[in-house]
C-alpha cells in the first residue's frame, strides 16, 4: 500500500470508529462561511483533533470539524475549516481531508473560498462560481510516486469542474435571483496577497479571482474521480484595484453580505 494511501486509510479507520456515516456529498466550508453548517440537521459532529493523523489548522478561527447530516434527505458531510498550505502542512496533508470523504462515500465534492477579485467588473459580495482553475502557482499534490490506490498517475483535467452541476448552479442562482459571476480561479501559495503587479500578471494570464486553497483539493478530488463543483465568496478587490490595503476583516465582511445568496445557492445545489 502506497505511504499517502496509508495515512487517509488511518484516518478513515479513526473516523469509522466514531461514526458510519456515508455522506453522498461534502462540502468545504471556506473562511467566513461556516455558518452554513447551521443549514445542516446535524447527525454527528467530529472535531478534526480526534482524528488520528489528521491534519489540524493553526489559523485562530479555522480549527475545525466535520459535521456530519443532511440537507434536506441528502446525506452531507461538511469540512468547517481547512488547512492551508501556507501553515507550512506538506500538500498530501492539505488533500488528505478531500480524500478521506471520498473513502467515506462522498461522490461530489462542493469546494468554497473566500477569494480576492481580480477581473475589474466583480465587487466584495459577490459569489462566482469556478468554470477553471490555474494551478500553476501552487504546489501539485499528486508529485511523487504515483499510488494506484488513489488514480491514475496522468489524470486528464480538461473537465474538473462537472458541467452538469454548473449547469444546476447557474439554474438554482436564476430562479432564486441570485446575481452569479463565473469565472476562472488561481491559486497562489500565500500567506501573503499579491502585489499589484502579482494582480496585473494574474488579469493577464485570464484569472478572475485569486485565493490561497481550493485547487489542490480539486486536483486531488478529480484523481480520485469525483464530482466537483466550487464558489468563490469575492472578500475585496485585490491589490492595485483599490485605495485600500487588504485585510483579513473583508473576508468576513463580505462573506456575511453574501451569506444569504450563498446559504440557498449550496442548499439548493445538494438538493437537487
Ligand atoms: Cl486578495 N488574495 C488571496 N491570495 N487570497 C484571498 C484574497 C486575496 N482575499 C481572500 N482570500
Amino acid at each position: 500500500m502506497g505511504q499517502v494511501y496509508a495515512k487517509v486509510r488511518k484516518c478513515f479507520e479513526s473516523v469509522r470508529q466514531k461514526t458510519d456515516f456515508v455522506p453522498k456529498a461534502a462540502i468545504v466550508l471556506g473562511s467566513g462561511l461556516g455558518d452554513y453548517a447551521q443549514e445542516i440537521r446535524v447527525e454527528c459532529e467530529l472535531p478534526y483533533a480526534e482524528i488520528t493523523d489528521f491534519p489540524v489548522s493553526t489559523v485562530p478561527g479555522h480549527a475545525g470539524k466535520f459535521i456530519f447530516g443532511y440537507i434536506d434527505e441528502v446525506p452531507v458531510a461538511c469540512m468547517k475549516g481547512r488547512v492551508h498550505y501556507y501553515e507550512g502542512y506538506p500538500v498530501s496533508d492539505v488533500v488528505l481531508p478531500v480524500r478521506l470523504l471520498k473513502l467515506m462515500g462522498a461522490e461530489i465534492l462542493f469546494l468554497t473560498n473566500a477569494a480576492g477579485g481580480v477581473n475589474t467588473s466583480f465587487h466584495a459580495g459577490d459569489l462566482m462560481m469556478l468554470r477553471d482553475h490555474i494551478s500553476v502557482f501552487a504546489p501539485n499534490p499528486l508529485i511523487g510516486a504515483n499510488e494506484e490506490e488513489l488514480g491514475p498517475r496522468f489524470p486528464d483535467m480538461s473537465k474538473v469542474y462537472d458541467e452538469e452541476l454548473q449547469m444546476l448552479i447557474r439554474r438554482t442562482a436564476k430562479e432564486n435571483h441570485i446575481f452569479l459571476q463565473e469565472g476562472v480561479y488561481a491559486q497562489l501559495t500565500g500567506p501573503s496577497y499579491e502585489s499589484p503587479a502579482d494582480i496585473r500578471m494574474l488579469r493577464l494570464l485570464g484569472c478572475d479571482a485569486v485565493g490561497m486553497s481550493t485547487v489542490v483539493e480539486a486536483i486531488a478530488a478529480n484523481h480520485m474521480g469525483m464530482k466537483i463543483c466550487g464558489i468563490s465568496c469575492i472578500s475585496n478587490l485585490a491589490a492595485g484595484m483599490t485605495a485600500n490595503p487588504l485585510s483579513h476583516k473583508e473576508v468576513q465582511e463580505a462573506a456575511d453580505l453574501a451569506a444569504h445568496d450563498f446559504k440557498k445557492l449550496v442548499t439548493e445545489v445538494v438538493r437537487q
